[in-house]
């Protein structure tokens, strides 16, 4: 059996989801917040160390920012009402992606990784306004600049996700079968699952059923 240390997950389908059942965008926004907090526990349940979670890309500022807004708003109530408690879980939230919001949401976000800095049960990696190809680009910089030598090990301490092993279980759920810029480096080695299912539509029971088929798998890791 196969140990599970990180999943990392793109929850799409919002959208698609609060038009089919509300006829508007931002109701399926909502709900997949719940689904967050549903996944969340059973990340907990399930004694997995790392989580990441794809909220925000730098694509989705093309957005009509009606919608940006209000994700930007449920994003500031969800850290304003549960970073109490998750700091009371033990839980550490850390955000990977560059920090240019607004100036209460930036001080919120540093605020709440101040406060759970030193939480050991669990990580939270909050992927927002994040982008991989920007993500190497800076990292590339930096190992010029810092005349170290280039290689992995190197490049790696230069990366947002530096400390963090790298995710075990990537899930997109949504039914669209790519990446969208999300940790190109970080999954080379990665299991993939594509979920057909919206974000909102997205159970405990599905995140076990892939949890049970990513134990079982012949990770190789190029060896036979
Ligand atoms: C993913 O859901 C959530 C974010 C990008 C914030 P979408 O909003 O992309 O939902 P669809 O893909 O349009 O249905
Ligand atoms: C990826 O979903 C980003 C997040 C889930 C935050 P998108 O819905 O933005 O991806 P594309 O644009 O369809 O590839
Ligand atoms: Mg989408």
């Amino acid at each position: 059996m196969n140990p599970l240390n990180h999943v990392a997950i793109i929850m799409d389908g919002n959208g698609r989801w609060g038009v089919k059942h509300k006829n508007s965008r931002n109701a399926g926004h909502k709900a997949g917040l719940t689904t967050v907090e549903k996944i969340i526990k059973e990340t907990i349940k399930n004694k997995i160390r790392y989580l990441t979670l794809y909220a925000f890309s730098t694509e989705n500022w093309k957005r009509p920012k009606n919608e940006i807004n209000y994700l930007f708003n449920l994003l500031e109530n969800f850290l304003t009402t549960k970073i109490v408690s998750l700091n009371k879980q033990n839980i550490k939230l850390k955000i990977i992606g560059e920090k240019n919001f607004s100036k209460k949401l930036n001080k919120l976000l540093r605020h709440a990784e101040k406060k759970t800095i030193n939480n050991k049960k669990m990580q939270i990696n909050l992927a927002l306004n994040y982008g991989s190809k920007f993500e190497l680009i800076n990292a590339f910089k930096k190992m010029t600049k810092s005349k170290k030598k280039i290689n992995e090990k190197n490049l790696v301490s230069f990366l947002q996700t530096k400390n963090i092993p790298d995710p075990d279980l990537l899930i997109r759920t949504g039914n669209t079968k790519r990446l969208s810029n999300f940790l190109l480096w970080q999954l080379a080695y990665s299991e993939i699952f594509f979920e057909k299912k919206l974000w909102p539509d997205f159970t405990e029971e599905d995140y076990n059923k892939i949890i049970k088929k990513f134990k079982n798998i012949k990770r190789n890791f190029g060896n036979i």
